[in-house]
């Protein structure tokens, strides 16, 4: 299905980006371009418009599909809070760069972006039609990153996210695997709800959707849900995780979000819904659980490694 793609990766070091990078090589003549940060800052409009012009008349040459797969952005959500103005030039003014360059280069753009858009006061998964409402500047401007795609007139899907972790860059799975090993218990929070995401499982389906892009013609405009389905508390997550690490899981224990305060709140329930997701025509995603083991069986190498 992903045979002769081509697909320009901004964010390509990332922890999505190179999973991203890892899926579309291993289709056989796929063309990926995965830039780092200093290869190409999304916050340089000019920048931006060479590298996707140049990218798609490589694609064109070589007659494969070209699209761009944005897994760029300023993601320290408690810098954020202070670094408010660089937050804004990347995870807004990239993502709008990225979209004027694929309304010129007439490509289709699939932007990540994040539960953190919601409030996290909801009780069952949010729809992606639910009034956004960031409680972070992080969540602000990823927010106005999503609303500054869907009013370009590019082809655009933009695709919300949560809890993602794999073996690549700092995230929670890999906290959780080190505290095992360093401490006798650990404490972890019982009170926020979310839908951990295997990043090897996020990259599958954004590349599925990627592909689908390639091949549909007219303006779309969509904004849908991609997650491991269900849900678990970063306490369930952690207990999971010391079961994956053959050790005992009563060992994690129980606290609240009061016993660990950030300078940027977190939202206490930000499960993301499938339905959209599914209606597009995608694959629904495995269960989180399933997919946390698979990621210990491919990669549990990295997942421990400090
Ligand atoms: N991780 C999560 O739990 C989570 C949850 C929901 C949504 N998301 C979304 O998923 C996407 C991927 O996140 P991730 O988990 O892969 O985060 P990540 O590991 O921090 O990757 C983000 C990448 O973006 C790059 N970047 C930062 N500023 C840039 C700029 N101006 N130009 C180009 N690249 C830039 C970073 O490079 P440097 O390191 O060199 O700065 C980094 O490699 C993001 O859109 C994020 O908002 C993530």
């Amino acid at each position: 299905m992903t045979s002769r793609l081509a697909v320009l990766i901004p964010g390509g070091r990332g922890q999505l980006g190179r999973e991203l990078a890892r899926r579309v090589g291993a289709g056989r003549n796929c063309l990926v371009h995965a830039p780092g940060s200093t290869e190409l800052d999304i916050a340089d409009p000019d920048a931006v418009a060479d590298v996707v012009d140049s990218f798609t008349e490589a694609a064109r040459d070589a007659q494969l599909r070209p699209v761009v797969l944005n897994a760029a952005a300023y993601t320290a959500v408690d810098a954020a809070e202070t670094d408010r103005t660089r937050a804004a030039e990347v995870n807004t003014g990239g993502a709008a760069a990225l979209a004027e360059a694929c309304r010129a280069c007439e490509l289709p753009l699939v932007h990540v972006s994040t539960d953190y858009v919601f409030p996290g006061d909801a009780t069952e998964p949010y729809e992606p039609e639910h009034t956004p409402s960031p409680r972070t500047v992080y969540g602000r401007t990823k927010l106005d990153g999503e609303r500054a795609v869907l009013a370009s007139q590019a082809r655009a899907w933009v695709v919300r996210t949560s809890w993602v972790y794999g073996g690549r860059g700092g995230n929670f799975v890999k906290t959780m695997t080190r505290l095992e090993s360093e401490r006798e218990t650990v404490s972890v929070v019982d009170d926020q709800f979310g839908s951990p995401t295997w990043a090897a499982d996020l990259a599958s389906g954004l590349v599925e959707l990627a592909d689908r892009a390639t091949r549909q013609q007219g303006p779309q405009r969509a904004v849908l849900h991609c997650t491991n389905s269900g849900r678990a508390s970063w306490f369930e997550l952690a207990r999971a995780v010391f079961s994956e690490l053959g050790a005992d899981p009563d060992r994690v224990r129980p606290c609240s979000t009061a016993d660990f305060p950030r300078p940027a709140p977190r939202p206490a329930f930000s499960a993301l819904s499938e339905r959209a997701w599914i209606e597009e025509g995608c694959t629904p995603m495995r269960p989180w659980r399933q997919a946390l083991s698979e990621a210990f069986a491919r990669d549990g190498g990295a997942l421990r490694a400090r």
